[in-house]
């Protein structure tokens, strides 16, 4: 039987491991906290902060594991070379997961390595160097700390004013030990989408038809699949998807985010060497294998014959309302009276405002003759789902509302 090693539990991390179950493999799963999300389905479980290599030798080394699936960025990346020196599988690879802990070496290879349209960007340090970046891009511009996510430390600045507390709040809001950020222009996008990529063992690189979503404050709200953009748009993001994961390597999924701005540009925004959290979406019956099924396909070699389009469908998060070292009270009863709606709890033991429980998935039937296979997304023109979805937005987020009273 394989064993697995996953750092991060979260809730990305729980669907992989009930995926990795199905499959009958053994997952060892850690985080910084007990109880959390993966940890409740894995088999055994590991308490330590992944930013502390000596832990991660030691863990290690005590299970032996013959893959190790990372979760989050915030991990000693540095040591996944050595064990994927010493015969460890590292998914998708040590490169990877390296490359994109961090802003800085992501954002350089795309885009000075690979050519590929980004946000004007710049580095900073201090004060004076982050004021002058900031002065070169020009107002509005966005900041974040180079480690970071789910918009922590993250912020839109707009004015001279605004800057020593947008500086402050990047020093506060960075993870780790890197005390820098990035300042980049401000993309005025008709929206943002995410395309999920799977690279193969044995096999070409496969999208999932896209996925739109909405932020707030750097995290997501919703997302719905698929999302409509011109064909020529499509071809465009994934090419640009096949350039960077290929530069990356390894095999698995990964969430390759965009913008569409408003001229109908293709922007690349970043990546994540992992399943998504807006294919979340994917739980919801949207297509024939989940994202989570899909990853651990990719990662064991296994083949993935297609990816269809089974239905249309959105989700929408469940957030927490105050904070307290207690879970909320679930109110399912409402959810469950709908069709065609899946809610799903994470478990996490204890809530903060605005942290993600839960997620609300919705579904609906795709229209007849809609031709659902991926490999024709970016071929050919769809029919325009928009006003369905929109709907199913509304309804999956009212829903989502009802979860915790
Ligand atoms: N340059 C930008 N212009 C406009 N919006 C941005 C820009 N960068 C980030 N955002 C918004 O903030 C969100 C989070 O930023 P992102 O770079 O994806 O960080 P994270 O790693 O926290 O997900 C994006 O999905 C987008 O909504
Ligand atoms: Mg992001």
């Amino acid at each position: 039987m394989k064993k697995i090693l996953l750092l991060g539990s979260g809730e990305l991390g729980k669907e992989f491991v009930i995926a990795a179950k199905r499959a009958g493999l053994y997952v060892i799963a850690c985080d910084r906290y007990d109880g959390a999300p993966a940890m409740q389905v894995a088999d055994e479980r590991e308490i330590f902060p992944m930013l502390d290599g000596d832990a991660l030798d030691a863990v290690v080394r005590k299970h032996r594991p013959d893959i190790i699936v990372p979760e989050i960025e915030a991990i000693r990346t540095e040591r996944l070379f050595a064990y994927e020196k010493a015969g460890i599988q590292v998914v998708p690879s040590a490169r990877a997961a390296d490359y994109t802990m961090n802003r800085r070496e992501i954002r350089d290879l795309a885009a000075k390595e690979l050519g590929i349209r980004t946000a004007r960007y710049l580095y900073a340090k201090t004060f004076e160097e982050f004021k002058a970046a900031a002065d070169k891009i020009g107002f509005p511009c966005v900041v974040k700390p180079l480690m970071s996510s789910s918009g922590h430390g993250q912020s839109f600045v707009h004015n001279d004013e605004e800057l020593r507390a947008a500086y402050e709040g990047a020093l506060e809001g960075a993870r780790g030990d890197v005390k820098e950020m990035i300042i980049e222009e401000f993309i005025d996008f008709q929206s943002e989408f995410t395309l999920l990529t799977v690279t193969q063992k044995n096999g070409e690189t496969l999208f999932c038809p896209p996925i739109g979503h909405v932020q707030v404050h750097g995290d997501y709200r919703e997302s719905w699949q698929p999302y409509d953009i011109p064909p020529a748009a499509l071809r465009t993001a994934q090419e640009m998807a096949r350039k960077v994961t290929s530069a990356l390597t390894g095999y698995g999924i990964w969430g390759v985010e965009f913008f569409l701005a408003k001229n109908g540009e293709v922007i690349f925004s970043e990546l994540s060497p992992r399943p998504h959290d807006t294919g979340m979406v994917t739980l919801g019956h949207t297509t024939n294998f989940s994202e989570f099924e899909l990853h651990l396909r990719a990662v064991l070699g296994l083949p993935i014959p297609a990816i269809y389009l089974e239905h249309y469908g959105c989700s929408a998060v469940v957030l927490a309302k105050e904070d307290s070292d207690k879970a909320p009270e679930y109110n399912l009863m409402d959810a469950c009276k709908e069709d065609r709606t899946r809610v799903r709890i994470f478990g996490k033991p204890s809530q903060r405002v605005d942290r993600r429980m839960g997620v609300v998935l919705c579904y609906g039937d795709l229209p007849a003759g809609y031709d659902g296979d991926s490999r024709s997304f970016g071929k050919v023109e769809k029919p325009d789902l928009t006003p369905q979805i929109d709907a199913l937005r509304e309804k999956c987020k009212r829903v989502a509302s009802t979860i915790i009273k």
